[in-house]
């Protein structure tokens, strides 16, 4: 757990992000299940990046690039998206990447956050509650049944 450090991410990240997102896992919690193909991903890497409804995280230690933190600002509110490496899950990280990036995504838009998590996916889940997150409703995404939980920017001084 030592000497981690959230940074915003540049080209390097490309491929962590492609991996990532390709990880089986993270394809069966995501709204569009399909596998993504390489040309598909740098296309929309460089939109990401180059966009500035977007702002991109990532978090590593000295060694590794353990997980992502994406948010995807509507009107005035912003959608989150977490991903953590395979090998990482379980210890903490989901915990430290979330508190890491909102604060940081803070320091620049003053934006609730919100985040879609398919109606199973339980880790992700209770991730965002012991996080302070606050379920509003269930919805249909893409025709699959999920929660929408928020986490109000009023609120950040309590939270972490
Ligand atoms: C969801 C995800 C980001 C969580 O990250 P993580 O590093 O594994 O989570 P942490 O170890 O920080 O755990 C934080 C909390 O999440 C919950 N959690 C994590 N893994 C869990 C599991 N397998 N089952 C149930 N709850 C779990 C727990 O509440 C945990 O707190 P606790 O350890 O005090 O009980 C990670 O599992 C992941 O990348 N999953 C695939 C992609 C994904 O689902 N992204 C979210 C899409 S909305």
């Amino acid at each position: 757990m030592q000497n981690l450090v959230l940074h915003e991410a540049n080209i390097d990240d490309c491929n962590n992000f492609f991996k990532l997102a390709n990880d089986l896992d993270v394809r069966n919690v995501s709204f569009n299940q399909e596998l993504i193909d390489y040309q598909t991903h740098i296309k929309w890497y460089h939109n990401k990046l180059n966009s500035t409804n977007d702002k991109l995280y990532t978090l590593r230690n000295e060694n590794s690039f353990i997980g992502q933190i994406r948010f995807e600002i509507k009107n005035n509110y912003a959608i989150i998206s977490i991903a953590i490496e395979k090998k990482f899950r379980g210890l903490g990280y989901g915990s430290i990447i979330l508190n890491k990036g909102c604060n940081e995504f803070w320091n620049f838009f003053k934006f609730d956050i919100i985040a879609y998590v398919k109606f199973d996916n339980i880790s992700s889940y209770n991730l965002f509650i012991k996080n302070n997150f606050i379920f509003q409703k269930y919805l249909f995404i893409n025709k699959i049944k999920a929660i929408e939980l928020k986490l109000k920017y009023e609120e950040r001084y309590t939270n972490w």
